[in-house]
This record gives structure tokens, sequence and C-alpha cells, in this order.
């Protein structure tokens, strides 16, 4: 799928504060090799590199639109446009972190482990990823793909959620951990803006399905779902609207 910067980041606080909650539980005192995986525009990064002044970091994206933001912001930063299916670490880490990006990755069982081996020893892998896929924003794609002339071109793009329960990946993980914090958090997101649930899936999941379709199918397909989530999260009558939010993190220290 192609990513649109300027609406990714339409939401840049309530999308930044996962981020930085997954950061503050990173203990690290002066890792030297540092990766961030699925970087995009490198506003994590950029926290990361002010946190670690000292580090050797590289953002690692296969979106060229979202490296192109990240390099003319942050040009002194190593950005390196590959898929991460393929990604190894070019000498063992000392963190590698990842916000919002493994969800975009199948199979995490054998994903999981190989990102620990990645590892130096003592290392740290943190990882936050949405697991929201069983609400309105998300089912709502599915039920618009099936109830329009664009079924047959569209149902195989819809997938089972592509991250597992908690549980799953403790019992992967713990095996090749010295310490590992598993928690989840619901945050109660405050949109503003008309269509403000519509906008947001708009700069992450429900593009893919955009992005398969003519213009004016897509735009008939955008609005069909805008109608769907606009009653599942009314505006309030203070204008904003409540997207709650469920997200998976995972801080894990290789022996
Ligand atoms: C939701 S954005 C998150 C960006 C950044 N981590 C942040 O928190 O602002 C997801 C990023 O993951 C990248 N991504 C998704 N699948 C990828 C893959 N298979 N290989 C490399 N990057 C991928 C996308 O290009 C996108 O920039």
């Amino acid at each position: 799928m192609s990513w649109n910067p300027q609406q990714y980041l339409k939401f840049e606080e309530p999308r930044l504060r996962p981020a930085v909650d997954l950061l503050g539980r990173v203990g690290l005192t002066a890792p030297r090799t540092v990766y961030d995986l699925g970087c995009g525009t490198g506003n994590v990064t950029k926290l990361i590199a002010a946190r670690w002044p000292q580090a050797e970091i590289t953002g690692v994206d296969d979106s060229g639109a979202m490296l192109a933001q990240a390099a003319k912001n942050l040009p002194n930063l190593r950005w390196v446009g590959q898929s991460l299916a393929h990604w190894s670490a070019s000498q063992p880490a000392d963190l590698v972190y990842s916000n919002a990006a493994l969800h975009w990755l199948p199979q995490h069982e054998q994903l999981f482990p190989h990102l620990v081996q990645q590892l130096a020893p003592g290392g740290v892998l943190a990882v936050q990823m949405p697991r929201n896929f069983e609400a309105p924003s998300h089912t709502a794609i599915a039920q618009t793909v099936a109830a329009g002339p664009w079924r047959e071109q569209l149902s195989l793009m819809v997938k089972p959620a592509p991250v597992a329960p908690p549980q799953a990946y403790y019992d992967w993980l713990k095996p090749l951990a010295r310490t590992l914090d598993i928690w989840e958090t619901e945050y109660l997101q405050v949109l503003t803006g008309p269509d403000a649930v519509k906008e947001w899936t708009k700069g992450t999941w429900l593009k893919q399905f955009l992005d398969a379709l003519e213009p004016a199918a897509a735009a008939d397909f955008e609005a069909a779902y805008a109608e769907r989530v606009r009653s599942a999260y009314p505006m309030r009558a203070d204008g904003s609207t409540l997207f709650p939010f469920r997200r998976l993190f995972i801080v894990l220290t290789r022996p």
C-alpha cells in the first residue's frame, strides 16, 4: 500500500502518545546500536535520537514517501528503504524499537523470535501494535466490502486480525527472554473535525482498500464506510469524536 505522510500525521498527537509510552518503558542508559523498524516519517526516531544522542540510529521502512519526509526532517540519521519481511540487523542491536508497524507483517510466531535474534546480549526489543481489529472502525471496512459492487475485487484483502492475543507473544518470547513485559492500554482518543474516525483509518488500514479501487469507486467506498463509522462513533455535543483504541506493548530484554 502507498502511504500519505500528511494524512497519517493529521492525528499526530494521539499517534505519538503510545510511542512515547513505549519509549518510557525502555530502561537502557546508553544504547549504541539502535534500529527503528517501520520508522515512517521519523517522528519517533527523532525522540529516540534526542534521548540517546550518542547512539547510531537506523530507521528502516519500505515506503519511499515516508522515508523522504524522515530524511528531510532528520538528515543526520541513517534511513534504509527495505521491507521488514527480510530485515536483519547489520550489527547486533542494543535496541530494536518498533511503533505501529509490525502488524503489517504476517507470521509473528516466526517474526518476533527473529527480531530477538538481532539483539546483542542485554539488548531490548520494544514493540507497540494496535490490537483494535474487532472495533467498529475496522469491522466496518469488512462490512463495506461485503455490501458493495467491489465485493469480489476486495474480499481477498479482508484478512484475519494480524496481531495475536498477548498470551501468544508471551509463549513465543518467554523462552528467549531475560525479562519480558507485555501489557495493553486502551486510549480514549478524542478526535476533532468531521468524519474523524474515517479520516484516521484513511491514514492507515482503510487506505489499502481505497488504493485498490478506481477513483470514482474509491469515493463511493469511502462515503459508504464513513456512514457506518459515523453512527458507531457519533460526534459529541462539544464537536469531538471519541475513538477508544486498544494497543499491545511488548518490552523484552535478551539474556
Ligand atoms: C503506522 S506507520 C508508523 C510510523 C512510525 N513508526 C510512527 O510511529 O510514527 C507504519 C509504517 O510501517 C511501514 N511498514 C509497513 N509494512 C512494512 C514492511 N513490510 N516493511 C517496512 N516497512 C513497513 C510503513 O511504510 C509505515 O511507514
